[in-house]
């Protein structure tokens, strides 16, 4: 093997320049060197939505979209979703290791210990309209947390950031339930202490007037498997944007209302709703080759499939399909399951979508799934960001912490008009 370097000539000026490789990256920064003369400002990359840029170095997930791979701190995603608990799989990806006994039990404590929400904060959840959606009121009451929390500005005091982190995994259910029985015009479920992460969740989501909720194991287990398999996804939009707003060392509740506010948006965390959507237009299992020849015909797209990294099966939707099975089991067959099998064997075998490398993503039986286990459509990308807070902030505290990173800024290309002189009203057309 050669040098790990590579030699750059510019055609130019016919100068020639070697520059790093490091982990099969060059640094943008070296390109600056490459100028036409003394007072240019120096070569740079142009890549719209980051689509061959590594933004930062990370150790918390690996993906390996050809092969299907999805590993958090080094964990293969198959083997957590099947002995794991979501608790302990957040331990995993914000402290990089799997927690002893010990600690997995006071990390349990402290997040169960910090569920209960101010009472000014479910007064401010009152102000939103009586249709408003869940996911809305999220992305403005986590903001919101950070006036009631005004010492979790002091980002680089350890002890302070982990209290934060206890405070936001342990509200982020109980505002989104809290959000979801508001758009129902029911009374708040307060926690329950004595149930798991994700049964206390469904305490605060359908408790009606029994004294003590007793959450159904299958979908509890279900439901906690599901926020195993959203926890991360490396530098995916709301992480970006939890790094990005993060890097100004604003403090956590608002950089993670900017990443729900980025996950609220149907490219991100959406699909899965336009997966139901979708097999209820196709209607029956004897209409999807009438609709893949649609979607050949670019009429349609196929939703819940395709994915901008994985270029093989993605492996948390292999983990959902079985799943799926068991909440069936448990809750009877979604009607568009039948549909939806039958799709997918035929896009697996047609040309169309093998060549293109398309497969099913997580997205593809969530909704149904969701759906099965008595979840409306608004509260999907709530679920969603649930599962997700404790990437958020693994990315937003690997991004404090390593000092390569600054507040993040891009380049422009700047394309508009040149200087001109200001034209007054009257003389403008
Ligand atoms: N149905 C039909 N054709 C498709 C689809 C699809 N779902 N996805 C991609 N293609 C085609 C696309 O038109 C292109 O064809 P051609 O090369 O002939 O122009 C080819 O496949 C390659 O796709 P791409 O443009 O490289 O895909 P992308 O990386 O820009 O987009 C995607 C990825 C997920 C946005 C896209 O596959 C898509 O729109 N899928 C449906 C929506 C969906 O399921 N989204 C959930 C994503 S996973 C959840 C998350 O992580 O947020």
């Amino acid at each position: 093997m050669g040098k790990e370097t590579l030699t750059i000539t510019d055609n130019r000026t016919g100068k020639t320049y070697e520059v790093p490789i490091e982990h099969g990256a060059i640094r943008g920064m070296d390109l600056r060197q490459i100028k036409v003369s003394e007072d240019d400002f120096g070569l740079m990359s142009y890549d719209p939505a980051f689509m061959n840029t590594a933004s930062c170095k990370s150790t918390i997930t690996f993906i390996d979209g050809e092969k299907g791979i999805l590993q958090y701190r080094g964990y293969p995603i198959e083997q957590l979703a099947e002995r794991s608990t979501f608790l302990e799989t957040a331990f995993l990806i914000l402290h990089g290791e799997l927690p002893t006994r010990a600690q997995l039990d006071e990390w349990t404590y402290h997040i169960t210990h910090h569920t209960m929400i101010h009472e000014n904060i479910k007064k401010f959840m009152d102000g939103f309209h009586y249709d408003a959606h869940p996911m809305g009121i999220l992305v403005g009451t986590v903001g919101a947390l950070s006036t009631f929390y005004p010492d979790a500005k002091n980002i680089m005091d350890p002890a302070n950031r982990e209290k934060q982190i206890y405070r936001l995994i342990a509200k982020m259910p109980t505002m989104a339930a809290f959000a979801y029985r508001h758009s129902l015009g029911m009374p708040y479920a307060y926690p329950d202490n004595d149930l798991t992460f994700a049964g206390n969740f469904l305490n605060m989501l359908f408790k009606m007037t029994e004294m003590k909720y007793k959450p159904n194991p299958v979908l509890e287990r279900a439901l906690d498997v599901l926020f195993i398999l959203h926890a991360d996804h490396e530098q995916n939009c709301s992480a970006n944007a939890m790094r990005s707003v993060g890097s100004s060392h604003v403090d956590p509740y608002s950089a993670v209302a900017a990443a729900t506010a980025a996950l609220y948006g149907p490219l991100h965390g959406g699909a899965n709703e336009a997966v139901l959507r979708m097999l209820r237009e196709i209607g029956s299992k004897d209409k999807v080759p009438e609709f893949v020849k649609k979607v050949k015909a670019r009429e349609a797209l196929l939703m819940g499939f395709g994915h901008r990294v994985y270029k093989s099966y993605d492996p948390r939707a292999k983990v959902i399909k079985n799943l799926a099975y068991q909440i069936f089991q448990e809750r009877g067959t979604n009607p568009l399951l039948e549909i939806a099998i039958e799709l997918e064997r035929i896009a697996l075998q047609d040309e169309f979508f093998v060549k293109r490398k398309l497969y099913p993503n997580v997205d593809y039986y969530t909704g149904m799934i969701y759906e099965a286990m008595g979840f409306p459509v608004e509260v999907f990308p709530v679920l969603f960001a649930i599962g997700r807070t404790p990437g958020w902030i693994a990315q937003w505290q690997e991004m404090l912490l390593d000092s390569e990173q600054k507040i993040a800024r891009p380049r422009q290309l700047y394309v508009g008009s040149g200087k001109r002189d200001y034209v007054p009203i009257e003389q403008r057309r």
